[in-house]
């Protein structure tokens, strides 16, 4: 099957993959009615627009936070929409030096929206084109070399930025301080995704019924992308080994042939829990280490496997490092040690 050719490509990936662009834009809501969730967001979002319309002016900069897949491109698609300006799409790695980001900027018209993803990876030149631009609209530029070389500030139209980041810690903060408005999405809850792949089924003429709703939904990672990527799955899975209909137990025999299990988890999640436990003696140990334990590079244990265990409970944070709480000795099947650390001990901790 062609998929087989990308099987080194995880499942549960939160990160969007090589054959997924075209779904990913067939599904992408265009409005808040295909858009679950993220209630605070959504309600902070809507004034934010009504606030601006009203005065007649450009919204405020905006910063979304939060792990990937849950929507941060979806939401600058709809405010484009809502505010009726031209969305601009860049990224933090796409620009490498700070001419190519004042091209960006000088192209820019009055009211226009411009993204840019993955801003925590700006290099520090760009970052300080930036400043101006979102502070005061302008673009400090120097010509010349040497004695003679002279500063001169050009006047940008009042544009909005839209920065997305998966790690708020690695923002700068007097860039992060340039945000009028920053907000954190959230994790959906199950229920949201079974409203979410109801209508990506809808869309995609696929019979869903709700029970295989829910189960791709709590297999999801809280994670819109990969509640759609795991409905095609089952899809499959229907297509071939059932009568098409995708049912909780087909959802069940789908997806524990991928490995996945009741609660999202698939061998990439097992393998760091159960390095924290047999060589670390379940922690506190550093996520470097781990990560170097697992052969896996340090940002994906960071953005994609550890936001969700700690979601979960299965692991929790403590100055020295991450441990390994009871809850996830349980879930393994394996004895809880006497001293494991329970997971309530951290419901404080995840609000910092
Ligand atoms: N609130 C939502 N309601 C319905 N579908 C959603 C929602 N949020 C995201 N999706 C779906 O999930 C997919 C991924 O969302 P999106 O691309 O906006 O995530 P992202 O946060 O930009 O991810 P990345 O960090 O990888 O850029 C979209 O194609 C969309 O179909
Ligand atoms: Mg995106």
């Amino acid at each position: 099957m062609w998929y087989n050719l990308y099987m080194n490509e995880r499942t549960v990936a939160p990160n969007l993959q090589t054959m997924e662009q075209k779904l990913d834009q067939s599904l992408r809501p265009k409005d808040w009615d295909g858009f679950f969730g993220q209630t605070m967001v959504k309600k902070n979002v809507h004034i934010l627009i009504e606030a601006a319309q009203k005065r007649g002016e450009t919204l405020d900069h905006i910063l979304l936070y939060g792990p990937p897949g849950l929507g941060k491109t979806t939401l600058a698609n709809i405010i484009a929409c809502k505010m009726n300006t031209n969305l601009k799409i860049t990224s933090g790695p796409s620009i490498e030096r700070a001419g190519d980001l004042a091209a960006i900027l000088t192209n820019l018209r009055a009211g226009d929206l411009l993204f840019i993803d993955e801003i925590h990876r700006l290099g520090r030149a760009v970052e300080e084109v930036l400043y101006p631009a979102l502070e005061d609209y302008a673009l400090d530029i120097v010509i010349g070399k040497g004695p003679s070389a002279r500063n001169i500030r050009l006047k940008l139209p009042r544009f909005t930025a839209l920065g997305a980041t998966t790690r708020l810690d690695l923002l700068a903060s007097p860039l992060r301080d340039r945000f009028g408005a920053v907000f954190r999405l959230e994790f959906y809850s199950a229920i949201e995704l079974q409203q979410i792949v109801t209508r990506s089924a809808n869309i995609l003429k696929i019979p869903l019924e709700p029970d295989g709703a829910m189960e791709i939904a709590v297999r999801s990672r809280g994670t819109a992308r990969i509640a759609n990527r795991l409905l095609k799955r089952a899809r499959d899975f229907a297509q071939v080994r059932a009568n098409g209909i995708i049912t909780k137990a087909v959802t069940e025999e789908a997806l524990a042939l991928l490995n996945i299990d009741s609660l999202g988890l698939d061998d990439l999640d097992r393998q760091v829990l159960f390095s924290i436990i047999h060589k670390f003696g379940g922690g506190p140990v550093g996520l470097e280490t781990v990560a170097a334990s697992v052969n896996e590079e340090s940002n994906t244990i960071m953005d994609v496997v550890e936001p969700y265990l700690l979601q979960l409970g299965f692991l929790g944070r403590t100055p020295r490092g991450r441990v390994v709480t009871s809850h996830a000795y349980r879930h393994l099947g394996l004895t809880v040690p006497d001293g494991a650390q329970q997971p309530a001990l951290f419901e404080a901790d995840k609000e910092s």
